[in-house]
């Protein structure tokens, strides 16, 4: 039996902001991992997986951290349109959300954040060369005298500058149900924070 009722649009909302605040809290949970795309300078998408740090369910507002020199920080400043994909097995629903991204660096949203933020998180700020950057040889690019160790809480706040809170706001959403006694996909639109359903055929 399922906890919602896959016919009733205002239920089936209710379950997905819920789902999706679980995955905040729950690192197990698939959706603390989604994937996220963006279109990138040369016209292509580029997708990868990131980890959700935030949701807002009043301001329907999804946000991850990334590095200021991310290629996709660029990429989002010059076209912001962008869609988080979930897919959970156990659940049988996929969520597919478009966004557009606002870029945070160095003001009252990534303070606040990097505040929260631990040790060892930071220490991913931490490289001397860009991410993406081509390098000779494998590695991290992190210095050497962090090898298998967190920095000192001094060392770490090198990173803020690089550090990034990209914050999503959720557009629309594209809900799709699998299941044995009948396929269900509903299409919710966010207008001002108000949300409109649409049937789909699955
Ligand atoms: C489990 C997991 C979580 C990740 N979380 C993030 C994240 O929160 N932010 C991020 O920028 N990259 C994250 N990455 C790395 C990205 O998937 C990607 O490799 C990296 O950001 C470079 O992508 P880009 O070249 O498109 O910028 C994560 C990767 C994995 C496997």
């Amino acid at each position: 039996m399922s906890i919602f009722s896959k016919e009733n649009t205002n239920e089936i909302f209710e379950y997905i902001k819920k789902n999706l605040a679980k995955g905040i809290k729950d690192r197990k949970h698939t959706f603390h991992t989604p994937v996220f795309s963006n279109i990138n300078d040369e016209n292509s998408v580029e997708s990868r997986v990131v980890v959700l740090r935030q949701f807002d369910s009043h301001n329907m507002i999804l946000n991850f951290h990334t590095d200021i020199r991310s290629p996709k920080v660029n990429d989002l400043k010059k076209n912001s349109h962008s869609l988080f994909v979930f897919y959970d097995h156990k659940l049988k629903l996929q969520l597919r959300i478009k966004t557009v991204s606002i870029i945070n660096n160095q003001n009252k949203i990534t303070k606040e954040m990097w505040e929260e933020t631990k040790l060892s998180s930071r220490k991913c700020y931490l490289t001397a060369k860009a991410p993406s950057s081509v390098t000779s040889l494998p590695e991290d690019g992190i210095d050497k005298s962090l090898e298998g160790k967190d920095p000192t809480l001094m060392e770490s706040e090198k990173g803020y500058k690089n550090f990034t809170v990209i914050e999503n706001q959720i557009q629309q959403i594209d809900w799709l149900y699998l299941a044995s006694s009948g396929h269900r996909r509903l299409k919710v639109i966010i207008k001002e924070k108000i949300p409109y359903f649409e049937w789909m055929i699955p």
